[in-house]
């Protein structure tokens, strides 16, 4: 067999390959060609004819090109295969888009801004404080003694650093605002609070408060009911009811605080207001003289009303949330609600 038969068996077979349409077909030119009695078993057998000194090229040349055919035959086998999926990394820019969901507002913001919104049609600006205060400013110039109980550390996160705390309130920045500006001052002012509540359904660690207050030189108690009440009724309805009770604040003088009709049974009796007909949402009253003393503000030419609410509690009265720890545990279910 010389060189040129090789390359003609070769083409021939590729040749045949190409027209074969069926495994069948296949399977049966593989016999033909690679069979026990086929082409290449007999040029095997063949060599034996040989002298002697040529067989190991020949034989050479048989294995490659019987290793040539295998290979076409493999090749042609794997068209018949199943196409496998290739790991092929580029954008196929023919499917659809992943979805962009669209987020939103935590619901206590949203609530916050509705409130800050409500007031800066009347008038009052927007101030923020820090978290961290000192303990003045959080209780001394509020008139809150140091024997007063609220003062005691079981109420208040104190840091190690000297005097310094997480406000318990946002009462504090009626100081800083108060130090800072002259009268007339009319201001609201949203933010976190913290206290060292143990966790249930009703009391969280850290809440929200929006303090507000008033101060020129001639603002009434009357005041203070006119601006709550177009505040309530902005929040809950223009049906609201409110109430002022007589309370106690160090920082104002008189206090009161705040109830509005119950929203679920209108004053009925429920179990949501404990058959009071009455929800409170929040304290109030007239700055106390001491106060002003504090940062300045000459009291005997004015005068001035403070008010401050939990967010979280007017949140979960305006939407009926009988859980606290719904606002802060993540929860996409309850979050998209709002
Ligand atoms: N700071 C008071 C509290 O946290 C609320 C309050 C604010 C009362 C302003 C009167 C005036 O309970």
């Amino acid at each position: 067999m010389s060189d040129l038969d090789i390359t003609n068996l070769k083409e021939e077979i590729a040749k045949s390959l190409a027209e074969v349409r069926t495994k069948e077909e296949l399977e049966a030119l593989q016999i033909k060609y690679l069979g026990r009695k086929g082409v290449l078993a007999t040029l095997t057998q063949g060599l034996s004819t040989l002298p002697v000194e040529e067989r190991p090229s020949r034989g050479r040349q048989i294995n490659a090109l019987k290793q040539s055919i295998i290979n076409l035959f493999n090749e042609k086998l794997q068209s018949f295969k199943p196409q496998e999926k290739k790991v092929i990394s580029f954008v196929d820019i023919g499917l659809p888009a992943t979805k962009q969901e669209l987020g939103r507002l935590h619901p206590l913001t949203q609530l916050i801004r509705e409130i800050c919104i409500i007031f800066s049609r009347l008038g009052f600006v927007v101030v923020e404080g820090p978290e961290i205060e000192t303990e003045e400013n959080n209780f001394t110039g509020l008139n809150i003694p140091l024997e007063h109980p609220s003062r005691d550390a079981f109420d208040t996160f104190y840091l190690k650093e000297q005097k310094l705390l997480l406000r318990s309130h946002t009462s504090p920045v009626q100081i800083r605002v108060m130090k800072a500006r002259r009268p007339p001052l009319a201001v609201v002012v949203p933010g976190r609070v913290y206290r060292p509540d143990a966790l249930d359904a009703a009391h969280s660690f850290m809440f929200h408060q929006i303090e507000g207050f008033m101060v020129d030189k001639n603002i009434k108690f009357s005041d203070l009911k006119g601006v709550l009440e177009v505040f309530a009724r902005a929040v809950f309805g223009k049906d609201i009811k409110m109430r002022f009770r007589p309370h106690y604040f160090p920082f104002t003088e008189p206090s009161a605080e705040v109830d509005i009709s119950c929203i679920i049974c209108k004053g009925k009796g429920c179990s949501v207001c404990g058959r009071k007909g009455w929800l409170e949402i929040l304290g109030s009253g007239m700055i106390h003289p001491h106060v002003f003393k504090y940062v300045g503000i000459d009291a005997e030419k004015y005068m001035g009303f403070a008010f401050g609410m939990g967010v979280e509690r007017i949140a979960m009265l305006k939407y009926g949330i009988d859980d606290i720890r719904l606002f802060f545990e993540n929860d996409l279910r309850f979050l998209r609600q709002f």
